[in-house]
């Protein structure tokens, strides 16, 4: 250092300077926070963003500081009151879940504790390893399996795709990419499955051609005897056929794929078999869908979410791979300022940068670890056993209703319907229909999304929520028999 140098003493740091008002500003989140969980069923589910408010979310970046308390005004006024509404009881949108108190907390703790989850010898390492091997317990999946918490489902596909890639052509697409596979390789889904199976096909250098979209059963269900036929006419024109992808609750309608029969045909032609149980698969823990949902112990990997139907704060899925082997062989990359030492803080288990792309993880483990000690499997098990119970008490309300035509077998937690009038054609059923959605969402009574199955416009409802009861189900239909009552 040169000598001359005057050290300024007055160093800044950005904790407060005042740890007391700090401390009374967070206690007064808290209080918020929870009185406003509390009070959440007395709010609209949605309101639209005034456009004043909009103008306070995009103003340059602040360069004078501006006090914690009227930070937190800001959010309180112009963020908190203006959200998707997926924490209130008549959320029915997407598949999102609706996240829990203890969950919320967990996730203060894990930013304060600040820990990067991806090596070293410390607990957090320990806890993540830990609620991986829970993932495997509620999914049945082998202990010897290896595995990940990511961001969700779109990643956990995304990775397990690249392993069944490298799989098929071994090591060497690490080296020299994708020149030397002078064959194109194929995969395989139903049409129902969700995007992100292509953007993963188009990541992995495939392209989409090489995506096969197998025709469904009226129940949605992939088609085995065409999925059994493409593979053989690809095997026949000199494809590579490498994976197939099946649904343990598909986006659209809850259909499960038949996964112990696509199993059969995987081990019979050489395919990686992976099931995207994004929504799905955690049903496997009820008695209704266990049956239903076997097979998924069987597969080579298994994408799921705990952010859905495990009612786990945003962001947190996890993706399961049979053979570890050919999960580290994909993504272990060991530079000297990345090895784990033989002792001291850089020791510990296997860095989950070596099962996947990212490096720096947050500490999601901690609100699953917390969630699952606070309730236990068992109440998940009830939990989502009532939301199946309140699709089918849904489904039967508008199996008794003339004016309500139900537009998919209900499976899993999904109810697929729309308001029916035998004076109105297609083209006027899809307008009305889109109309009542907007209605209801734009009074606030209920957030519904839609979807189009076999060409007709579908109110869609999702119930991953843990708290919704009978009565909100009712409330959402006698709304929409209402507006499409004023509106026909
Ligand atoms: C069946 C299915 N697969 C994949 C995804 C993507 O999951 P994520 O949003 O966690 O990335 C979803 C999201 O709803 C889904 O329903």
């Amino acid at each position: 250092m040169n000598e001359d140098y005057q050290i300024d003493h007055n160093e800044q740091s950005l904790d407060p300077a005042d740890w007391d008002s700090m401390k009374n500003l967070a206690h007064q989140m808290v209080e918020d926070m929870f009185d406003y969980l509390k009070n959440i069923s007395k709010q609209p589910v949605w309101k639209p963003i005034p456009e004043d408010v909009k103008k306070k979310l995009s103003v340059d970046i602040p360069l004078e500081p501006q006090s914690s308390e009227s930070v937190y005004q800001d959010f309180k006024n112009y963020v908190l009151p203006y959200t998707k509404g997926g924490i209130h009881p008549r959320f029915f949108a997407l598949v999102e879940g609706t996240g829990t108190p203890l969950g919320a907390l967990a996730d203060m703790l894990a930013s304060t504790m600040n820990s990067n989850v991806c090596n070293g010898e410390n607990t957090p390492m320990y806890v993540d390893n830990q609620v991986v091997q829970w993932c495997k317990q509620i999914l049945n999946f082998p202990s010897f399996s290896s595995g990940m918490l990511v961001s969700g489902s779109s990643m956990a596909n995304n990775i397990a795709l690249t392993i069944a890639r490298n799989n098929k052509v071994h090591d060497n697409v690490r080296v020299e990419g994708l020149v030397n596979v002078n064959k194109k390789m194929v995969v395989y889904c139903s049409t129902e499955t969700h995007s992100c199976i292509q953007k993963s096909v188009e990541i992995i250098g495939l392209g989409t051609t090489a995506l096969r979209r197998i025709p469904v059963n009226k129940n949605f269900q992939m088609e085995i005897d065409a999925l059994k036929n493409t593979i053989c006419e690809d095997i026949a024109s000199g494809f590579i056929p490498i994976c197939v992808v099946a649904n343990a609750g598909t986006v659209n309608s809850g259909a499960i794929d038949p996964l112990c029969e696509i199993n059969d045909l995987c081990k019979k032609y050489n395919l990686w078999f992976h099931v995207d149980g994004a929504y799905g698969a955690v049903a496997k823990l009820t008695d209704d869908y266990s049956d239903e949902l076997l097979g998924i112990e069987y597969a080579d990997s298994v994408g799921f979410d705990l952010h859905k139907w495990m009612y786990i704060p945003y962001e947190v899925g996890c993706v399961l791979i049979r053979n570890a082997e050919a999960h580290i062989s994909t993504f272990s990359l060991n530079p000297e300022y990345l090895k784990i030492a033989k002792r001291g803080a850089m020791a510990g288990p296997e860095s989950t940068n070596n099962l996947g792309f990212e490096l720096s993880r947050g500490f999601k483990a901690l609100k699953v670890w917390m969630s699952l000690k606070e309730h236990g499997l068992t109440k998940y098990k009830i939990q989502i056993a009532q939301n199946i119970n309140q699709a089918r008490y849904l489904t039967q309300l508008i199996q008794k209703n003339d004016f309500l035509e139900l537009l998919a077998p209900q499976s899993l937690s999904i109810v697929c319907f729309r308001f029916w009038d035998s004076s109105l054609s297609e083209e006027k059923l899809d307008i009305l229909n889109t109309e009542i959605l907007l209605q209801l969402q734009e009074k606030g009574i209920a957030t519904p999304s839609s979807t189009v199955l076999n060409g007709k416009f579908a109110i869609r409802v999702c119930i991953v929520n843990h708290r919704t009861k009978y009565y909100d189900l009712d409330i959402m239909l006698n709304e929409i028999l209402k507006i499409g009552e004023t509106l026909l």
